[in-house]
């Protein structure tokens, strides 16, 4: 399985003087056109029946993967707030009780929004649940993850900038396709603040409905980017975030933060750790000491693997959003680099990106020095914000290719990680070819906790193993 996917051949390089291979992907494709689905269409049906539970969706409950928020919708009334659960289909013996809420954004006034924590579950295990009550009840299931562990195997995929054109489905498609069972999304879910007035609430409505078929069967973790924010003064919409918070619950206080936009958990061998690139971080702010608390409570000889979501890409090669992310890079970077994050994943750009190990820690405003170099410690760097929404693509990148970019394609698709164990985990970022699924860049990730020792040093041979049928790169 692992010998067929290479990087693709028509790519060509587009410098290999210092040793390391760059790729910028010259594939162009065909676009669908980047609208919105239209209301009416089914991927947003409304289930049938009286007040019947719609938008379900899943998120991990607590730190270390043992609790479910389970949150959905009704219309017509508030309804129950019960989840009955169980491990058997026919037999859902235990219940739990949540709460409901609703808010207005300008005059569109949201349906009744539930939410409620599901506990104590026992790990690696089924559930059935069901929502709703009598004939318009609705039944889901979800899995728990393996206990915390350094060996505990675990597929994860990587979806950001969604939106809710017929790309965006292509995307859920294809995840879905994937077999990863939970989805770190790097922000901007709905694209609802390209519509104005009571359309806005309306789209993130239609969102929810439209990534129920994922998200109502297993947990996305969430972090927030600009188009979480809907600031719109115009109609006296000012509270960041307003949307998003009411209907996208996270387990914040688990991981002692004081905000639900940043927050980690601990799934299976991986500590993750989101951040908000849109509330404040300098030096004294409350997600800058929460940071610098959770890096300390990563315990790798637990979780090997340590994957940092955020929205805006601190390394991105691309034209669209140069730069954003410089101030957190001058205020995280070298923490990331101290605590040998694996891997970073983050959205924004509508294009894909793929860094080496390069960091930036020695820049210095008085010396003049201002160049990235290779890094060993250094996180790889992975730009997945090409889930496909109405913004269409960013497809102009800066030339040249600066050093630290390994590979980089404006196309839409999605990324998956699947950790083998405390050394290994394999990467692959697949494209939507125009409705067909197509692995695009691959490579085997080694651990940076555990792994370091194995590491091979990027170098010449590098070149070979790219083109290389039998092999795959290796980082
Ligand atoms: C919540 O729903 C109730 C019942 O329909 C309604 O009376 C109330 O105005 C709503 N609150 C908000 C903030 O929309
Ligand atoms: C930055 O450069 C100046 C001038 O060369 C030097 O004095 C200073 O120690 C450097 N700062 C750091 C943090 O390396
Ligand atoms: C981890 O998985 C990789 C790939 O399957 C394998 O080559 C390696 O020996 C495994 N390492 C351990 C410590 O089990
Ligand atoms: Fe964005």
């Amino acid at each position: 399985m692992l010998l067929h996917f290479f990087l693709a051949s028509f790519v060509f390089l587009s410098s290999v003087k210092d040793g390391s291979a760059r790729i910028t992907s010259s594939f162009v494709r065909s676009e669908y056109p980047s609208a919105d689905i239209p209301l009416d269409h089914e991927a947003f049906a409304v289930p049938k029946g009286y007040n019947a539970p719609q938008q379900v969706h899943i998120s991990q409950g607590d730190y270390d993967g043992k609790a479910v928020i389970i949150s959905w919708v009704t219309t017509d009334e508030p309804g129950s707030c019960k989840v009955q659960y169980g491990t058997s289909e026919n037999k859902l013996q235990d219940s739990a009780d949540g709460s409901f809420t609703n808010y207005t954004f300008y005059q569109y006034k949201s349906g009744f929004i539930h939410q409620c924590l599901i506990e104590d579950l026992e790990y690696d295990t089924k559930y059935y649940y069901r929502i709703g009550s009598g004939d318009s009840s609705r039944d889901f299931w979800f899995k728990t993850p393996p206990k915390v562990g350094p060996d505990a195997p675990y597929k994860f995929g990587i979806i950001g900038d969604l939106g809710q054109t017929f790309n965006s489905l292509s995307t859920l498609d294809h995840y879905i396709e994937s077999g990863a069972e939970t989805v770190l999304f790097v922000g901007d879910l709905s694209y609802a603040d390209r519509y104005q007035y009571n359309d806005v609430g309306q789209r993130w409505d239609t969102w929810g409905r439209f990534v129920e078929k994922s998200t109502a069967y297993q947990p996305w973790i969430w972090s927030a980017g600009n188009h979480e924010i809907d600031y719109m003064p115009y109609m006296g919409e000012v509270v960041p975030f307003r949307n998003f918070l009411n209907r996208f619950p996270t387990p914040y206080l688990a991981s002692k933060s004081s905000n639900p936009l940043w927050y980690a958990i601990r799934r299976a061998s991986a500590h993750i750790i989101v951040i908000s690139s849109y509330s404040p971080f300098v030096k004294y702010t409350p997600q800058w000491t929460w940071l610098k608390d959770e890096l300390k409570r990563v315990d790798r000889e637990k979780t090997p693997w340590l994957i940092v979501l955020m929205h805006v890409p601190l390394y991105n090669s691309n034209e669209a959003h140069y730069m954003e992310g410089e101030s957190m890079r001058a205020a995280f970077e070298s923490w990331f680099i101290d605590h040998k994050v694996d891997v970073i994943f983050a959205g924004h750009v509508h294009a894909y990106e793929r860094s080496y190990r390069y960091s930036n820690v020695d820049y210095n405003i008085t010396s003049g020095h201002r160049y990235p170099v290779p890094d060993k410690s250094a996180p790889i760097y992975i730009t997945v914000g090409d889930g496909g929404n109405q913004e269409g693509l960013a497809s102009r990148f800066t030339e040249p290719q600066p050093q630290y970019s390994a590979f980089r394609e404006a196309s839409y698709g999605h990324s998956t990680l699947e950790i083998m164990n405390r050394t290994h985990a394999v990467y692959h970022w697949n494209r939507n070819d125009d409705g067909k699924k197509v692995k695009t860049d691959s490579f085997v990730l080694h651990n940076q906790y555990w792994g370091s020792h194995r590491r091979r040093k990027l170098n010449k041979h590098l070149l070979v193993r790219l083109f290389d049928a039998d092999t795959i790169t290796t980082i």
